[in-house]
């Protein structure tokens, strides 16, 4: 099989089976086997779709989200890994949602919330005279919840926490992960609308709308609130930015209202929504350097068949995931592997040729997975809230409501031994601290090749690059390997906007949301961090995650397979 020392390492800690004495008890092989039993077993041509999904796994083309790796044919049978859950503001409704929190983590799913429809801190509350506690009181509850659930051993629990801009608590919320400490098991975004927006152009104040009472409880300067969102994110990275009302006029439904996305970002959802990931590596698909078309264009569509299925042999942990589930079959297919790409092709990812690489393979992804949810529509039958979907106007039968999301692929990266999502390289070169004090040297295995039919003296070459961050630019080169620093770039190497440059071109193609991290220097400044923000909007995102490099001591989730 073609895993690499690494991915073993992954399997072995958390995705192979293990017995009550906590004894691995399969081999990678045997887990694909179980994996791919498992997504086929709905199926007319059992033995024919078992081969293909265990193929395209075995070959480490594509690979579906952690869940679907772990429980697929265990008892949990729990597949997916975003979920978003309603927050309802009474204290039955806050801690229903707690208790559903729990019961997600438990499997290895992420939840994202809204608590925008929670009354604000100090309201007189009717039946007890008390006051109100607010949003971010009760976001400390979910992350007492998450810290003590841990996901049973499947992994540590994540969160999203979401507030409209326009709640009265905005600015309480802005600040509420200052503390390094401080609800760590949650990722925060505020929900930006289109009305803040135009006030901020007009230099104007907008109005703070208590949900409760829906009566203007504030007024505050749009362009104060900014300054505060920009100020902590250039502090330590968060909030992010949610452009919801894009995210609902793109929303492929119509007649609801999307409120909240998964901990990463990248999968905004309805109400009891959940999605299945599966991220397809493009390192697989570079032959002569050129890119087999023919071959990406298979695996997408036996990829969209294998998502599909997932979503009928799940095992829904709440009636009603199941039930809101089943309705519109949101699948998420991405990618990985992006950076190997443009290395194998010898284009900069901050380059023109990068930015059109990027949209040509994913208009290409998106269009074949919508002839494929196409296709199984005509199988199967379209997703039942079809009839209030765009593509009911196209007449365009969709098994699917949609079929692109461009995930972070932090562990499934890892088990492809791939680059991971949409991101460039973090590093090139690092030593490694291994337990028993021995430091380990990691370098870029493209790198090294090219390094070692180039003639240079390998091992001094590297000390000196890691002695200069694991970075080539800035490092004087010899004459024969000079060419190498254009096309091996880091994302400190590049500016904001080469980020969002690439950001945009996939999130154009993509029917759910992009995971990226807009990397910025240390020396950024807040003005910086706003520049980003209106260039963001003027591309089209969906939502904007800062970075200033070293502005926290532990980075949460998507950069996890980079420290
Ligand atoms: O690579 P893997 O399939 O493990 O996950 P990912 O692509 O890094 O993350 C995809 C989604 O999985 C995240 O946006 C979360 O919804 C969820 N997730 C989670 O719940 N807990 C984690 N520790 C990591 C991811």
């Amino acid at each position: 099989m073609g895993f690499s020392e690494n991915a073993i390492t992954v399997l072995k800690s958390r995705y192979l089976k293990k017995n009550e004495r906590g004894e691995i008890i399969e081999t990678p092989d045997e887990m694909l086997k179980r994996v791919s039993k498992h997504i086929a077993q709905l199926e007319k041509d059992f033995d024919y779709w078992f081969e293909k999904f265990y193929d395209l796994m075995a070959s480490l083309k594509f690979l579906p989200n952690t869940p679907t790796l772990i429980n697929a044919g265990n008892p949990l049978g729990q597949l997916s890994a975003c979920f978003v859950l309603p927050v309802g503001d009474s204290m039955e409704e806050i801690f229903e949602a707690v208790k559903q929190t729990a019961i997600i983590h438990k499997t290895g799913g992420g939840t994202g919330f809204s608590f925008s429809r929670l009354r604000p801190k100090g309201e007189v509350v009717q039946s007890t005279k008390g006051v109100a506690s607010g949003p971010v009181s009760f976001m400390k509850v979910f992350d007492c919840a998450t810290e003590s659930v841990k996901q049973g051993g499947v992994r540590r629990g994540a969160n999203m926490g979401i507030l409209r801009v326009d709640h009265p608590d905005i600015l309480e919320f802005i600040h509420c992960k200052e503390q390094e400490n401080a609800i760590t098991n949650f990722n925060i975004s505020v929900a930006i609308t289109d009305d803040f927006l135009e006030k901020l152009k007009n230099d104007e104040e907008y109005e703070l709308i208590n949900p409760h009472t829906k009566k203007v409880a504030n007024k505050l300067k749009a362009s104060f609130v900014w300054d505060e969102i920009a100020n902590n994110a250039w502090k330590n990275g968060e909030p992010g930015l949610v452009f919801i009302d894009r995210i609902n006029k793109l929303h492929t439904l119509k007649g609801v209202e999307i409120e909240a996305t998964n901990p990463c970002g990248e999968q905004p959802l309805l109400p009891y929504e959940s999605c299945n990931l599966g991220s397809i590596n493009l390192s697989k698909f570079v032959k002569n350097s050129s890119i087999d078309w023919e071959d990406l264009k298979e695996c997408v569509h036996t990829a969209v068949r294998f998502l599909d299925n997932v979503i009928d042999v799940n095992s829904y942990p709440i009636e009603q995931i199941k039930t809101e589930t089943l309705k519109n079959r949101k699948i998420g297919l991405g990618i990985m592997g992006f950076a190997d790409m443009l290395v194998d092709l010898n284009i900069a990812y901050n380059s023109k040729e990068g930015v059109k690489l990027a949209s040509d393979v994913m208009s290409f992804i998106q269009k074949e997975s919508h002839i494929a949810s196409s296709n199984l529509a005509n199988e199967r039958g379209c997703f039942p809230a079809y009839e209030n979907s765009i593509f009911k106007d196209q007449n365009i039968p969709m098994r699917n409501a949609t079929t692109t999301t461009i995930a972070p692929t932090g562990t499934i990266s890892m088990i492809a031994d791939c680059s991971s999502g949409i991101e460039p390289y973090f590093t090139l070169a690092y030593y490694k601290q291994v337990l028993d004090g021995k430091k380990l040297k990691y370098v870029n295995e493209r790198l090294l090749d090219r390094l070692q039919s180039s003639g240079i003296n390998v091992d001094d070459f590297l000390e000196e690059l890691i002695a200069n961050g694991g970075r080539l630019k800035g490092l004087g080169l010899p004459k024969s390997i000079e060419d190498l620093s254009k096309i091996f770039v880091t994302s400190m190497d590049m500016d904001y906007t080469a980020h969002i440059d690439m950001q945009a071109a996939f999130q154009n193609y993509t029917d759910n949301a992009v995971s990226k991290t807009i990397n910025m220097p240390n020396s950024a400044t807040v003005d910086d961090v706003k520049k980003a923000y209106f260039y963001a909007i003027e591309k089209g995102l969906k939502g904007l995650t800062v970075y200033r490099d070293g502005s926290r001591s532990v980075q949460v989730l998507v950069s996890e397979s980079k420290q």
